[in-house]
């Protein structure tokens, strides 16, 4: 059956019926297509009602002027778009209907602004500017669908965080978890204590490895003042997008202790260290100092994101200081503690009870559950999904962020020497795509605690936009559709197709994501003694150079015109192959080998 599908796949991309079936990530809720097409030209008028409509004109606008070349002046009647901002819609949702006269999308808040991303991607790439007739009802399965980058290991510019959020609003993307500090920096202008960024955001060498030996001695740092914390909090507002900071504590703190050694247990000078890991050097939970400190830091943090939540982290807090130091035993004295797991509560609960006066919430991540779990708390469960069905049993809400499923630092590819280095594990496309956050391990009545999904990118090893951009993508489109779609109308062949039209809006705005193996790479058959090789661009006007002799296709390299058959050798076959994009970058070289 899947041989099947695919075979009529590949009929329907060589019989050019491909542009019929719109290519739009993620799928919506409901799509009917119609015959004939509106036609789109600098000729086209536009019109809106309501004030949130005016923007949206504006953010189409700016996307018809990069892609196109022109703008919509106002107006209406024959071939004009007419948005309207109807607040009796759920917040996100929208209708898109398409006519051969007329265009109209009509939403609540955030959904007109979909509405919008949806046209832009109902536009071609190429060739005529025709958008089908047709009728989409959408809105999400889950409210919160989050990307999370680690700011605080590798330093990354307002500018980029613009960008990164550009693609993740255009994807229906709607949370920016921001991890704003950690061992290897801090990245947030606090007024109280201008030390914490004037030392606490710098170290002697770019993180890279934990040898010694092998650091690069580039200094590195940086931080965002709280101005362009308000402007990148506006930016993505205007986007629909909350950004949800992140103030690690008790662990990971290591930029901050480097700063402040006396809100350690053991007092003693560090700098802000250039191996990342998880290190023993925590904040004391028995100094009254931290909770001044970190108090104090939240005060500051607080006023300047409007979201209901604050990440405190929580994560890989080993106990080990905890167990020797003086203050932290006789607070497990003073407050009837009975371990040091329940110290971590006792810091994380006191913590949560400062930030709920301040009229917000606590995110955490899965170990806040040890020694008890803050009354008020949301659990991010990243170690697995386990931490999130025990949230979820206690009745707390859940965003899954599995490391089993959704880490985009993992590789995408088992052929790793192909692969930019990075922290381990394998976590490709498809994998990440067949993610269902309703685990078969919580009841029906639990699901509505899982709130929603948020792919992590953690910084260990990545030390560029290039290689954000290379781990995020395309995996953010598949976690996109896990948040937004329907789960019975997600379809990995059916995404895949969708894919190859979506990349080439990417490659023309210059995201440089990881360029997928060819459809059908996979998929080498034997027909007549013949080796069959049937391949798709996974990218629209992308080009395929293969070769068949072992050789470096991005030096000999014939281009792929069509089905390559190919006779069986004794030593079995040495099929390699480059992808090139319209933009002229081009993939690694992939290499399919069959035995003899
Ligand atoms: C984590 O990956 N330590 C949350
Ligand atoms: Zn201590």
């Amino acid at each position: 059956m899947k041989k099947l599908i695919f075979g009529l796949l590949l009929l329907f991309l060589c019989g050019g019926l491909w542009a019929q079936s719109p290519s739009l990530i993620p799928t919506p809720e409901s799509l009917e297509m119609f015959s004939g097409s509106f036609v789109l030209s600098s000729s086209t008028r536009i019109n809106f009602q309501g004030n949130e409509a005016k923007e949206n004109v504006a953010f189409l606008n700016k996307f018809l002027k990069q892609t196109c070349g022109f703008v919509l002046k106002s107006g209406s009647g024959k071939n004009s778009i007419r948005l309207i901002s109807d607040s009796s819609f759920p917040k996100e949702g929208y209708r898109l209907t398409v006519n051969e006269d007329e265009i109209v999308l009509r939403g609540g808040e955030a959904g007109l602004f979909y509405a919008v991303n949806t046209l832009q991607q109902l536009i071609p790439n190429t060739g005529e500017l025709k958008i089908p007739c047709l009728k989409i009802e959408d809105k999400p399965r889950f409210a919160y669908r989050g990307l999370m980058l680690d700011v605080g290991r590798y330093f990354f510019s307002v500018e980029y965080l613009k960008k990164f959020i550009d693609q993740m609003a255009h994807y229906k993307l709607n949370v920016f978890h921001w991890h704003l500090t950690e061992d290897g920096g801090w990245r947030i202008e606090i007024k109280k204590y201008p030390e914490l960024t004037r030392k606490g955001a710098w170290r002697s060498s770019t993180q890279y490895t934990n040898e010694g030996a092998l650091q690069d001695r580039v200094p590195h740092g940086g931080f965002y003042t709280q101005e362009e914390v308000k402007e990148l909090v506006k930016y993505a507002a205007e986007r629909h997008v909350e950004i949800i900071p992140e103030i690690e504590m008790p662990g990971h703190a290591s930029a901050a202790l480097a700063v402040f050694p006396e809100l350690s247990c053991k007092g003693e000078s560090l700098a802000v260290p250039l191996a990342w890991g998880v290190k023993n050097d925590i904040f004391c939970a028995g100094n009254e100092a931290v909770f001044a400190f970190l108090e104090d830091v939240l005060s500051e943090i607080i006023p300047l994101f409007p979201s209901e939540y604050i990440h405190i982290g929580g994560d890989e807090a080993p106990k080990k200081h905890w167990e020797t130091c003086p203050k932290c035993q006789a607070r497990i004295q003073t407050e009837n503690l009975k371990d040091e797991h329940e110290l971590q509560s006792y810091f994380i609960q006191r913590i949560e009870r400062f930030v709920n006066s301040k009229g917000k919430r606590i995110i955490g991540w899965d170990e806040i559950l040890e020694g008890g779990l803050a009354p008020n708390a949301t659990v991010m469960s990243w170690r697995g999904e386990d931490g999130g069905i025990a949230a979820a049993n206690m009745h707390h809400d859940v965003i899954m962020t599995p490391n089993t499923y959704l880490y985009f630092d993992y590789y995408q590819s088992d052929d790793c020497q192909n692969e930019p280095i990075n922290i381990g594990g394998f976590l490709p496309l498809e994998k990440v795509y067949g993610y269902e956050p309703y685990t078969s391990k919580i009841t029906k009545e639990q699901q509505k605690y899982i709130k929603g999904v948020q792919g992590n990118i953690w910084m260990e090893y990545i030390h560029s936009e290039a290689m954000v951009d290379y781990m995020t993508y395309p995996r953010a489109l598949a976690l996109a559709e896990i948040g937004w779609s329907q789960a019975e109308k997600k379809d990995y062949l059916d995404f895949q197709k969708r894919l190859v039209v979506r990349l080439t809006a990417m490659d023309r705005e210059g995201v440089l994501f990881r360029i997928p193996e060819p459809l059908g790479w996979d998929k080498l058959k034997i027909e007549n003694g013949m080796a069959v090789v049937d391949l798709v661009s996974p990218v629209e006007g992308a080009k395929i150079y293969y070769t068949t002799d072992g050789s470096n296709p991005a030096i000999k390299g014939n281009l792929y015109a069509g089905t390559l058959r190919l006779p069986l050798k004794l030593e079995g076959l040495d099929i390699k192959c480059i992808v090139t994009l319209p933009s002229g970058r081009s993939s690694g070289i992939y290499t399919l080998r069959s035995e003899k």
